[in-house]
């Protein structure tokens, strides 16, 4: 078993197959990430499974690789604790969070956005290109500016995970260039495609931070390194001040805009 610990968990995923639909189980998505170039023993660390979850975990890992044999598993060595109950996020963490909140809240707009779009008209264009402003500036050049020159250069990149991040990132923006690419020849399927899979792949990636990233980078870090994150990240905030409130001004005027044609539709 303890062979495996230290080989990539696409790599035995692929040798077999039964090993990613018992992550899935878990709720530790290996099948379905980007990357995915973690070790078995990382996964572990990572998603900060509690112990008797891990015995469980590789007791079953172990059965598919060894079919007919009671492995022995062994408890891997991590360098904390596993934490219990609801996740605390340190102040600098949960500046993060929030932003994701904000983020959310257009990705929970963009199907009702799509229904019957059609970039052809001079309004739905507006529509489209504003959201797609708000991508650019608020969640790419204002958020990601934060994880991707702060947060991940603190912890290396070339972490796996950090990696797996850094891909997702990019994959959103071939969607935000698509999207606009769209716009300008007047493609409304292509924009539907585009921004529905943008608003997939950032509801995952949000989550997989929000619950897997942050709180494991919280577990690494210490209070010198916080509180000079705490700091970097208020100096981008003063940077951003005014894109960060003209766009969380946009949603909440895009979030009116929908739920007054809902009630108007309704009546
Ligand atoms: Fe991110
Ligand atoms: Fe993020």
């Amino acid at each position: 078993m303890e062979q495996y610990l230290n080989r990539g968990i696409k790599e035995i995923i692929g040798e077999f197959p039964e090993t990613g639909r018992i992550l899935d189980e878990f709720n530790i998505g290996c099948t379905a990430c980007s990357v995915g170039t973690c070790l078995l023993k990382d996964i572990v660390e990572v998603h900060n499974l509690p112990y008797e979850e891990e015995h469980a975990l590789m007791l079953r890992i172990g059965r598919v690789i060894y079919p007919g044999v009671e492995v022995e598993v062994p408890r891997i060595e991590r360098k904390t604790q596993p934490a219990s109950g609801a996740i605390k996020y340190s102040p600098p963490m949960k500046t993060l969070v929030d932003e994701h909140n904000v983020i959310k809240r257009l990705l929970a707009l963009i199907p009702r956005l799509l229904e019957g779009l059609a970039v052809t008209r001079e309004d739905d264009r507006q529509l489209v290109l504003g959201a797609v402003d708000f991508i650019r500036s608020y969640a790419d050049r204002f958020h990601h500016a934060k994880e991707e020159d702060i947060l991940f250069r603190e912890f290396g990149e070339d972490l796996e995970i950090v990696k797996s991040m850094h891909e997702e990132h990019r994959i959103g923006r071939g969607h935000v260039k698509a999207v606009i690419e769209a716009v300008e020849s007047g493609d409304t399927a292509a924009v539907k495609e585009h921004l529905t899979a943008y608003g997939e792949l950032l509801t995952g990636h949000i989550r997989k931070e929000d619950e897997i990233l942050y709180p494991w980078m919280d577990r690494n870090l210490s209070t010198a390194q916080v509180g000079e994150l705490f700091r970097k990240f208020a100096e981008t905030d003063e940077r951003f001040r005014e894109t960060a409130s003209r766009q969380t001004e946009f949603i909440r005027s895009l979030e009116k805009q929908f739920t007054c044609e809902e009630v108007t539709n309704h009546v």
